[in-house]
């Protein structure tokens, strides 16, 4: 059976994390062993990182950046749970953002070629078999962000996350020839989109 590594990337409240469920579930059902994972990490390293997005603490892009870099080479590397490892015990590995991320968030803040520059172990280590990008308005994330939590993180304004979206873009057409990326309409209901998701990812097995 084809061992993939799938990520998924949108803006905040785009769907991801309800995709990757329902991915999940249709791969384990079709036979798979999957393993479903995050970035930020639940690591010391991950944890501070949300901590700054919390406003419990604070730090500069450039740092944040960097401290994105190395979350994801300790989540790649790491004995106990990385992703090598579990690529090598045979898990398809179905991931809630990775690099792409760094490259439209960061990219905002900060010349996006260096956050391209600065992960460029980890592409070399672990290139995602596709990248499925949930686009969804910016507007219709914010409505389900307000309307779900209770919380509003660093990123996530209206005005910032139409900007991540355009990084986002800038990001595929900057790296299309190295990447696969897969563009979801995120504005149908949940399972249409998982349906669309379904398409593409059944298309790689
Ligand atoms: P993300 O992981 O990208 O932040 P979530 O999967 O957590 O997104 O979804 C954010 C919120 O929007 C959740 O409350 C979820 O139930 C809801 N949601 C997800 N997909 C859709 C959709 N297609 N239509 C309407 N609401 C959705
Ligand atoms: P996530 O937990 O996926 O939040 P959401 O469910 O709202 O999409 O991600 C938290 C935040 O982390 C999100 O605002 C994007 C940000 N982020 C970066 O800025 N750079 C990165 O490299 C990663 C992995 C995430």
């Amino acid at each position: 059976m084809k061992q993939l590594f799938i990520v998924f990337e949108g803006i905040d409240g785009s769907g991801k994390s309800t995709q990757a469920k329902l991915l999940a579930e249709k791969l384990i059902a079709a036979g798979h062993k999957i393993y479903t994972t995050f970035e930020p990490t639940d690591s010391p390293i991950g944890s501070m990182i949300r901590n700054i997005f919390k406003g419990r603490m604070n730090a500069d892009h450039q740092t944040i950046a960097a401290l994105n870099v190395a979350d994801r080479l300790d989540h790649l590397h790491n004995e106990i749970n990385g992703l090598l490892k579990k690529k090598a015990e045979g898990y398809t590995i179905i991931c809630d953002r990775y690099y792409f991320s760094s490259y439209a968030y960061q990219g905002v803040h900060m010349d996006m070629d260096w956050v391209i520059a600065a992960n460029t172990l980890s592409a070399a280590t672990l290139r995602p078999d596709v990248n499925l990008f949930i686009d969804v308005d910016p507007e219709v994330s914010m409505q389900r962000l307000n309307s779900t939590r209770g919380t509003i993180e660093l990123y996530e304004t209206l005005d910032n996350l139409k900007l991540v979206r355009t990084k986002y873009v800038e990001a595929f057409e900057k790296l299309k020839g190295e990447e696969k990326v897969v563009s979801i309409n995120g504005n149908q209901t949940v399972a249409a989109i998982a349906e669309d998701i379904w398409k593409e990812v059944s298309f790689e097995l």
